[in-house]
């Protein structure tokens, strides 16, 4: 299994790092287009392989998709990330060119790969990967919602005291500071409702700080986070590599699904080798559906900024 990472920066140099410790892959190609950066990344973490004991491969390359080729997932992590204040949407006018870039550019050397969306805005970019690329929608993932629901669970965590461990929840909709939709209905701890254990301002004040999560962390940190965003990327790659058919929310193309139609959001879907296997149709209560469809508009309305 021979994954690319493009982007050497911290959330595609953390996700290199998962995905090795993780030693399911036996090769990962991080790729950047700053002289030596990559290269640099790659042997740093190359040297931890002894300490954290993996054989996985991590090879470091200056722009040179040629040493991409044969890749099984590529993760496009590229791009400028946001800053304090900033959304999500406003990173659309350099980053929607750099995408589109890099996905051609790894389609020369890898037209049967799968792609994994990183850069933001997430959902709009996966959309964007569908519009130029051609690939088939089961290959074009957008990862988003496998972040926002470890949040989610963090906070759930928080609330309930409970080891993270027992903790299940799930985020879908669009991967923005306004549009996600914790299912807090269907979150539970240890198979119990977790209703039962909080209080409905309390759960309130968990979707909220959920939503906000990474810009919590993009204000503390002055950049945005990598290590969660790593860490959820290298799950999604690894549910692919291993063909795990596990679930998660993956922003994908909807063509009917949910009632929605020509964009790319966050809905619960089956991962394995194929990629996008099958999209799960949860049944939504009326408030659920209405949180969506307002999530759809938002999506809907950024995608509008492509210059397709
Ligand atoms: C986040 O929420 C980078 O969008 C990513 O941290």
């Amino acid at each position: 299994m021979k994954v690319t990472v493009v982007g050497a920066g911290a959330v595609g140099a953390s996700c290199a790092e998962y995905i090795a410790i993780k030693d399911f892959a036996s090769e990962v190609v991080l790729l950047d287009i700053k002289e030596g950066f990559a290269e640099g990344k790659a042997m740093d973490l190359m040297q931890t392989a002894s300490l954290n004991g993996f054989d996985t491969k991590i090879t470091g390359v200056t722009n040179d998709y040629s040493k991409t080729a044969g890749s099984d997932v590529c993760v496009i992590t590229s791009g400028i990330p946001r800053k304090p204040g900033m959304t999500r949407e406003e990173l659309i006018g350099i980053n929607a060119g750099i995408v589109k870039t890099v996905t051609s550019s790894l389609l020369e050397h890898s037209p049967n790969t799968i792609i994994i969306v990183v850069s933001n805005p997430m959902d709009t970019m996966t959309y964007l990967v569908h519009k130029t690329s051609g690939l088939p929608k089961n290959r074009i993932i957008g990862m988003g919602g496998a972040l926002d629901s470890a949040r989610f669970k963090y906070r759930l965590a928080e609330a309930t005291g409970a080891p993270i461990s027992d903790i299940d929840g799930m985020v879908i909709g669009g991967h923005s500071d306004v549009g996600m939709v914790p299912l807090t209905r269907l979150a539970t701890r240890n198979s119990v409702p977790v209703s039962e254990f909080i209080s409905e301002e309390r759960m309130e004040q968990v979707k909220e700080d959920t939503k906000v999560g990474g810009a919590t962390l993009t204000k503390l940190l002055g950049t945005s986070a990598w290590y969660a965003p790593g860490a959820a990327v290298s799950g999604l790659v690894q549910a692919i590599a291993c063909d795990q058919k596990k679930i998660y929310p993956c922003s994908t193309l909807l063509e009917g699904e949910y009632g929605l139609s020509d964009l790319c959001i966050g809905v619960p879907v089956v991962l394995g080798k194929d990629g996008i296997e099958k999209i799960v149709e949860i049944e939504l209560n009326d408030k659920e559906k209405e949180l969506m469809a307002t999530s759809a508009e938002g999506v809907k309305k950024t995608n509008g900024l492509l210059e397709l």
